[in-house]
């Protein structure tokens, strides 16, 4: 059952709060934990409904999980070493998660074992030939499907055999790369990812951590397209030895907190431990060009990522043109750089953002969408996002927006909704539990005024 919810003007957010483990870091944690030998402890791992899809995936291939109920206890996994996993006797049921489903494709690809894949109906119309094509070249076989049109259910069926290739990724996405170099841990020889645009780094660090073999170049070029970049190479048939991870929190997460912070008057609001990776960190460098009070201390290294405490003050902001080359560091944070984009002066472009229409919904649409609906002027030209600002106490509200099951359209909205004139209504919360679990409760206890629409 659908639960709709009502985010109405707040009063100023007060509050000094940790949010939940990173989402990317959390599944890798478990996922490199699986093909590692030996045993891995995961602190601060992100219990959410996503994470628990990709741990149960992984139980149902061998991995042992043992979870902790106690919040601030480690979870531990126990590895069956690399390439050796063991075929599902069921198919693996990923949820709503994109990043799960790919990475364990790529994971998958070098065993010789058949996998079925499925997911939820946002899942289910995701694009799979981004990663099965580059996959299939290596020799994984995808049934009764073409690896470049492919959607789940996939039934795939790997291979101990599997051919390194060199891959130049058509789309800056880590999913991709990670996919990618998982296979190139099971072929015989080097496995080379090439990126023009830098996407998430997280397996590159956390292979190294496991000690695989792995090469980060830096390719020269005049900064032309084609030119550039990165290339990543493993070394196949890898042993990963299991080690501790400490998961710092999830960035994405702390956007909204941050982001209501910065437009309901008279806020102050402090994010502490938040994953500081400059991968992941475009957000919070534009809310700095929108002139947003927003303070970056206490920056420090964590298990191999630097972290950072967040305070955000309530103030103006100004809109801003925001470059095509920043959006793999700030993907998931375009619906609410959106939305703060609605109460600032002026107008706010995001450009380069074609990736939003594949993500859990057509985020570029439902964004523009939504905020045409609560009274604010948006547009799409080509994959350029335009915002026209109404300015602070302007945006008019009063919308009952459709989240697409997108976790990140409902957190977005309902933040909107505690700065607009009128109420806004989003029609579930459900699916908020893929990375959030408790995004009402720590948004509540900041003053946040988020209610069930009863009677709905
Ligand atoms: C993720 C990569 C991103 C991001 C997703 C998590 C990851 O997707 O949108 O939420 O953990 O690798 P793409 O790599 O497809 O851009």
């Amino acid at each position: 059952m659908p639960q709709p919810y009502q985010a109405r003007q707040s009063g100023p957010l007060r509050g000094d709060v940790r949010v939940p483990g990173d989402k990317s870091i959390s599944h890798r944690a478990l996922l490199f934990g699986a093909l590692a030998s030996g045993e891995t402890l995961i602190h601060g791992l992100l219990r959410s409904a996503d994470v628990l899809a990709g741990a149960a995936a992984l139980e149902a291939m061998g991995g042992a999980v043992s979870r902790s109920e106690d919040e601030s206890a480690p979870w531990r996994i126990r590895g069956r070493g690399t390439g050796g996993l063991v075929a599902p006797e069921g198919p693996l049921d990923l949820g709503n998660s994109g990043t799960a489903v790919r990475l364990l494709m790529g994971a998958i690809a070098g065993h010789d074992m058949t996998a079925t894949l499925t997911g939820d109906a946002s899942l289910s119309r995701r694009p799979m030939g981004r990663i099965l094509a580059p996959l299939a070249h290596m020799g994984l076989e995808v049934i009764g499907q073409e690896p470049e049109k492919a959607r789940l259910p996939v039934t795939v069926r790997g291979s101990s055999d599997l051919v390194p290739i060199c891959y130049e990724l058509p789309v800056p996405s880590a999913q991709i790369k990670s996919a990618v170099l998982l296979a190139g841990l099971h072929a015989a020889g080097e496995t080379t990812v090439i990126e023009r645009t830098p996407s998430r780094d997280h397996s590159e660090r956390m292979l190294a951590h496991f000690g695989a073999a792995l090469e980060v170049s830096e390719l020269a070029g005049a900064g032309g397209e084609g030119e550039g970049g990165r290339a990543i190479t493993v070394c196949g048939h890898a042993e990963l030895v299991g080690r501790e991870v400490r998961v710092p929190g999830d960035p994405s997460s702390a956007a909204f907190p941050v982001a209501a912070a910065l437009i309901v008057p008279g806020s102050e609001v402090v994010v502490r431990g938040v994953l500081a990776n400059p991968t992941r960190f475009g957000f919070y460098e534009t809310l700095l060009e929108m002139g947003a009070d927003l303070k970056i201390e206490s920056k420090r290294t964590i298990a191999g990522e630097p972290i950072a405490d967040i305070t955000a003050r309530s103030g103006p902001l100004r809109g801003v043109r925001v470059p095509a080359e920043r959006a793999p560091s700030m993907i998931d944070e375009y619906p609410i750089l959106a939305v703060l984009a609605a109460f600032a002066e002026g107008e706010t472009r995001m450009e380069g953002l074609a990736e939003l229409r594949v993500k859990e919904c057509d985020r570029l649409a439902v964004t523009a969408e939504g905020l045409n609906a609560a009274g604010v002027e948006a547009g799409i030209e080509g994959d350029t996002l335009i915002v026209r600002g109404r300015g602070p106490n302007r945006v008019p509200g009063g919308a009952r927006i459709a989240t697409e099951l997108d976790h990140r359209i409902a957190m977005a909205f309902l933040t909107l909704g505690l700065a607009s004139r009128a109420p806004i209504v989003v029609d579930d919360i459900g699916m908020i539990a893929t990375s959030f679990p408790n995004f009402l409760e720590l948004m509540g206890g900041l003053g946040a005024e988020l209610t069930p629409l009863e009677g709905d």
